[in-house]
């Protein structure tokens, strides 16, 4: 490469003009790098779009729906209370009216679009073209338990019900077959290149339990029931626990907070950090109830607008589940964790 520079400015630095020899060498060095660089780019590419579709060979779980009233009543509790299907499986125009505590058929709809894609929650309703009459009780259960689809695919990790006890799996599945059928197409989710990635890569995988899940579960308003309620159903620690954006990594203190969740379609341009759930008297926000105030507080709705945090559906858990997630929650470890801020507004810097 000849350099000619007659900025004095640049004296010092300019390059001598190289010989034939060396320039030949150098067009060649660069013609071979760019051809590896452009054959390494259409590796991974092709490499991601063949590999981001895996298949995952999990057993369907032994899951069998009943036609129980009484099983069926308690998923419905659970669908429309403290495990929250409602806050995503009703169409996008009703999204609203479900977190202000409408009950609907969970006919689906609700669409999140994020880098890694377009994310489409779909019709859970028992309709045999665009719900879910055609998948069987145990994949119902496999979607659940293992995050693998109807197709054997990975499902998205929105749903962290992985430890939920086999006879609340059961509750919840008979409540969904006991729904009337509602035809309402819901288009299957979208994967950007960034979201094959992702997958081709393994950084999101299908989640299996952690530990071997319950068969039942005592409902009481012990400490245990309450840590069922928080880290199983209703996904207390999910949020109010830091994790990392772009894998969804756990990286802080289960219930210290600290998660950022940005603006997105739903949060009207406000951002939000969760505050920290652990009993610490400095900087934990328990310190401020007692049992009847935090139970006040559960069912006193939203005050922040755009709150991810499904209020209005939390509001309908009883009292015995709400002592049981307060009990649960000061049974923690105190964590110091200052949340300096909680809520910020349209277009406000996020600080630290
Ligand atoms: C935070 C939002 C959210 C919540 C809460 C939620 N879902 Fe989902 N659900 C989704 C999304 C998004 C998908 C599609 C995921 C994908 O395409 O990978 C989905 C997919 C599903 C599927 C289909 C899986 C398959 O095999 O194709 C079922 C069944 C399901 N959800 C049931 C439930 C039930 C039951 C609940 C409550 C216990 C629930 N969901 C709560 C967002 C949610
Ligand atoms: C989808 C995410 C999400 C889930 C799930 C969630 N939270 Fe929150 N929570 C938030 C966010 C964000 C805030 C801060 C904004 C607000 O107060 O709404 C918050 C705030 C709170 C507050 C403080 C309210 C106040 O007035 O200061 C309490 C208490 C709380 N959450 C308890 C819980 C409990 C208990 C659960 C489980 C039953 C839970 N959260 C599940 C996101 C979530």
């Amino acid at each position: 490469m000849i350099c000619i520079n007659n900025d004095k400015r640049f004296n010092k630095i300019s390059l001598k003009p190289k010989t034939n020899y060396q320039m030949k060498l150098t067009i060649k060095i660069l013609k071979w790098t760019g051809l590896l660089l452009s054959l390494l780019i259409i590796g991974v590419f092709a490499f991601v779009q063949l590999t981001w579709n895996k298949k995952y060979d999990i057993a369907l779980p032994n899951i069998q729906a009943t036609t129980d009233s009484a099983v069926i009543a308690r998923g419905k509790h659970l669908a429309f209370g403290p495990a929250h299907c409602i806050s995503c499986h009703v169409p996008m125009n009703q999204v609203k009216d479900a977190e202000n505590g409408k009950i609907m058929p969970l006919s689906g709809g609700w669409e999140l679009s994020i880098p890694p894609g377009t994310f489409r929650a779909p019709n859970i309703t028992p309709d045999m073209e665009t719900g879910i009459g055609k998948m069987s009780d145990g994949e119902i259960a496999r979607s659940l338990r293992y995050s693998v689809n109807k197709n054997n695919g990975c499902v998205f990790p929105f749903m962290p019900f992985q430890e939920l006890s086999d006879e609340d799996l059961i509750a919840i599945i008979s409540f969904l077959r006991s729904q009337a059928p509602v035809k309402h197409k819901v288009e299957p989710s979208e994967l950007s290149f960034l979201g094959k990635a992702i997958m081709a890569f393994g950084l999101i995988k299908p989640e299996a339990p952690k530990r071997t899940p319950p068969k039942s579960v005592e409902i009481d308003s012990t400490i245990a029931y309450g840590s069922y309620l928080a880290n199983s159903v209703a996904n207390c620690n999910g949020c109010h626990t830091e994790r990392d954006f772009k894998t969804g990594a756990y990286i802080g203190t289960p219930f210290a907070g600290g998660t950022h969740f940005l603006p997105d379609n739903f949060t009207e341009g406000y951002s939000f950090v969760t505050p920290n759930l652990t009993p610490d008297q400095e900087t934990g926000i328990m310190a401020n109830w007692n049992e009847t105030a935090f139970i006040n507080r559960m069912r006193g709705g939203r005050v922040h607008k755009g709150t991810p945090m499904p209020w209005a559906i939390f509001a309908r858990m009883t009292d015995l589940e709400l002592k049981a997630i307060y009990r649960y929650l000061n049974s923690l470890d105190p964590v110091n964790n200052k949340i300096e801020k909680i809520v910020f507004a349209p277009g406000e810097a996020f600080t630290k």
